[in-house]
């Protein structure tokens, strides 16, 4: 039994059908289901189960007693966890091809970055998987009479909800630091793109995971994402989307004081000094935006250019733009897909339309997928607008579709006032061949990530987090292992 609907692609049959409740794959108690749809088509593809509080107090239960019950955790050895973590991406690695095209048919994705982001998640379960037994404490010395011992211990269930623009890869970039933490787990994926956690759970099974550890439910957000904020048996959320959302998920934790990790939107500066490596600024900051159809919350949304070199930036963006293919990710020589859904294509294309009368110069879009067969898709063409400021809202809003704005600047001191001129403070790209230049305006800028002479590379070794309002906490490399423990401290008194 697969989740797939009657005549959808034949891969599909590799999705399991149901959601992931304690180690077995069930259909919501009201038996609902709702539909996903494959971006480039608009054809539905899959039905899952629609997953409400009741389901998901089910859920929660069953991560409650794995914890409790020491079906993991503290109960299982480090290096049970590792093996376990191991077989995972091993798993992921060996069904590589089906995993990639079950991405691209759920969120539209190209097949080269669909198939950087399930490498990414296989090397993910690898990485944690050597986290597991080395995650360690301290003895710091507290007298001749007494001995202090400050232990990591895991903090408990977590609810994990992540977004549609890489959902296998988000998930993973959770689960598995949750999981090598000895954490159980709720996942909540998009409501657009569930298929490849459902998958992630299949093969968990598969790897030994026991039941009840790693729990998929399936469903929207206030449905099926709210039940787990207020329920007293969950002791962490991580969550990855909207700035809004991420406000609300703070402010109804804060009322149990759970543990709340968020990682939410971005408005990118991207910086070109006059002495840039001219050729790679240009092909990096088009990458940079339109990478990922601009559904990145990275995005490097804001370019902003030296006077010196305005011109022939401007005119390299337009043919990057361009140069860009737009058609069904399974397509070898598609380079940029459809947006994941209608209601995002709608958004964007607000910003698009309402940008002239907002002050900003439509410079360029981009071609259309011509074939009939993408009519229905989800497409929206490259864009590329010059902004005189901050003043047209897609100069200072996060679009998450590919529209590039591009500003100019003169001085340092200015274009270092400007970057920062956000609510946001995810990341920034600089380019330039100066060192000092460089490392002296990554110091300045108030963001979480700084690129410099590249753009969006996320190594799953280094960090990851915002500044400012793009969140709360850090991901990626060790960094994402303090947001899934607790730290204790034993006293033992050695003197009588
Ligand atoms: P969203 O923030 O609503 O969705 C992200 C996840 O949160 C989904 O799994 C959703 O079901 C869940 N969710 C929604 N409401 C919830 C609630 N009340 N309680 C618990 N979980 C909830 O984002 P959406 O509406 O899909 O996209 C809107 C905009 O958000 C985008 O245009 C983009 O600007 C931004 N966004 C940013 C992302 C990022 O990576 N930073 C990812 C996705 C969206
Ligand atoms: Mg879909």
């Amino acid at each position: 039994m697969s989740s797939a609907v009657e005549g959808a692609p034949a891969v599909l049959a590799r999705v399991p059908s149901g959601m992931h409740i304690n180690g077995e794959w069930v259909a919501a108690l009201d038996g609902e289901e709702f539909e996903t749809l494959d971006p480039a088509t608009g054809r539905v593809i899959a039905r899952v189960p629609r997953a409400r509080a009741g389901d998901v107090a089910r859920a929660v239960a069953a991560a409650r007693e794995a914890f409790d019950g020491g079906r993991w955790g503290e109960s299982v050895s480090a290096r049970d966890r590792a093996r376990i973590l191991h077989r995972m991406s091993d798993l992921v690695r060996e069904r590589r091809d089906e995993l990639v095209e079950i991405e691209i048919l759920d969120c539209g994705k190209p097949l080269a970055d669909a198939r950087g982001d399930i490498d990414e998640v296989a090397f993910m379960f690898e990485y944690y998987a050597g986290w597991a037994t080395k995650i360690a404490g301290d003895i710091p010395p507290v007298g001749t009479d007494a001995l202090s011992l400050v232990v990591r211990e895991p903090v408990g269930v977590c609810g994990l909800i992540v977004p549609w623009n890489y959902p296998m890869l988000m998930a993973a970039q959770k689960v598995a630091p949750a999981l090598a933490t000895g954490c159980t787990v709720v996942l909540k994926p998009a409501e657009q793109t569930p298929l490849t956690a459902l998958c992630m759970a299949a093969i968990a099974e598969e790897a030994g995971l026991p039941a009840g550890v790693l729990n998929v439910v399936t469903g929207f957000g206030v449905e099926a994402g709210e039940p787990m904020l207020t329920d007293e048996r969950v002791d962490k959320i991580s969550f990855t989307g909207s700035l809004a959302v991420g406000r609300h998920i703070q402010r109804t934790c804060a009322d149990q004081l759970k543990r709340v990790t968020l990682e939410l939107g971005g408005k990118s500066p991207n910086i070109i000094f006059g002495d840039a490596p001219l050729d790679d600024a240009i092909v990096g900051s088009a990458a940079g935006i339109f990478g990922n159809q601009g559904e990145v919350c990275s995005a490097g949304s804001r370019i902003f250019v030296h006077s010196s070199v305005y011109d022939r930036v401007l005119e390299g963006m337009v043919a990057e733009a361009g140069a860009i293919r737009l058609g069904s990710g399974l397509d070898e020589s598609t380079t940029m897909g459809p947006l994941v859904s209608a209601r995002q294509r709608d958004r964007v294309m607000a910003y698009v339309d309402g940008a002239p009368a907002d002050g900003a110069r439509h410079v360029f879009s981009g071609a259309m997928p011509e074939s009939d067969e993408f009519a229905d898709g989800f497409f929206v063409a490259p864009s590329v607008f010059e902004v005189p400021d901050h003043s047209p809202a897609i100069a200072r809003e996060e679009i998450f579709g590919p529209v590039a704005t591009v500003l100019r600047f003169d001085e340092v001191e200015e274009v270092v006032r400007l970057a920062n001129q956000t609510e946001y403070g995810l990341a920034a790209a600089i380019w330039t061949r100066d060192i000092n230049l460089a490392l002296n305006t990554a110091r300045r800028v108030r963001a979480g990530v700084v690129w410099i002479n590249d753009s969006q590379p996320a190594p799953s070794e280094s960090l990851w987090g915002g500044y400012k309002q793009s969140g709360v906490g850090r991901e990626l490399g060790p960094y994402a292992l303090d947001a899934y423990l607790e730290t204790k401290q034993i006293y033992v008194n050695l003197g009588g």
